[in-house]
């Protein structure tokens, strides 16, 4: 078998958001440190849209949130050379990509390896990238879902946390199929985190093995 090349911590950890949009899974992850299940913090909500509705709703419920302007840099790399400092600045632990729609530089990606996750609504490695859903049906597959993975510098890639499964249906559109893969989302994206601060995610070579699972 492979050597380990990564535990993740047992600790109380301080987690980032990044998001771009709604932030349904961001609230799903607030939800569940909220209760408890989480053991962590949500040290920041980090957006690249103003007006995102993740970013406002984190500012209501008194999150400390940070919106920096793409506008404002010169480059991708100027950009996440400033996103690392907000993160760094607060010393965090897990950076979770949440419908986050930028393509990461390799330094943000090298700076926080192993400490960047991201969901994506499919069942990797197919389908990466956008409108992915729609594409699912296109391919006729009969079964779609979605993915939690840690962030490699490949868009979409990198090893496989979590995934779920949900049934592509013959009459589905894009929306009602998304909604199915959401409501999946909702669950794993909480729960591959929980994991991480439990200690119990190990990767060696390509794979995560989840500790405790029993053989
Ligand atoms: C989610 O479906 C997420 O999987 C997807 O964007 C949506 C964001 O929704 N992410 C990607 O496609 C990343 N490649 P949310 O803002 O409500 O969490």
């Amino acid at each position: 078998m492979d050597e380990v090349v990564f535990r993740s911590p047992r600790k109380k950890g301080r987690i980032a958001v990044l998001l771009s949009g709604r932030g349904s899974n961001f609230m799903a992850i607030r939800e569940a440190v909220h209760r408890g299940a989480i053991n962590a913090e949500i040290a920041l909500v980090l957006g690249n849209k103003a007006e995102a509705p993740g970013l406002l709703k984190a500012r209501e419920w008194g999150l400390e949130t940070v919106f920096l302007d793409p506008k404002a840099f010169a480059s991708r790399d100027d950009y996440d050379r400033a996103v690392i400092g907000e993160l760094d600045k607060r010393r965090i632990d897990l950076v979770c990509l949440a419908g986050y729609m930028r393509v990461l530089t390799p330094a943000l990606c090298d700076a926080y390896r192993h400490r960047l996750v991201n969901i994506h609504p499919a069942l990797l490695p197919a389908f990466p990238g956008l409108h992915v859903q729609q594409k699912a049906i296109d391919w006729g597959v009969r079964f779609s879902g979605c993915t939690v993975h840690f962030v490699a510098a490949e868009v979409d890639m990198g090893p496989i946390i979590l995934q779920a499964c949900v049934p592509v249906l013959q009459d589905d559109t894009e929306d009602a199929l998304a909604a199915r893969i959401l409501v999946e989302e909702h669950r794993i994206y909480p729960e591959a985190v929980r994991l991480y601060f439990e200690g119990r995610l190990e990767v060696r070579g390509r794979r995560v093995f989840v500790l405790g699972l029993g053989a």
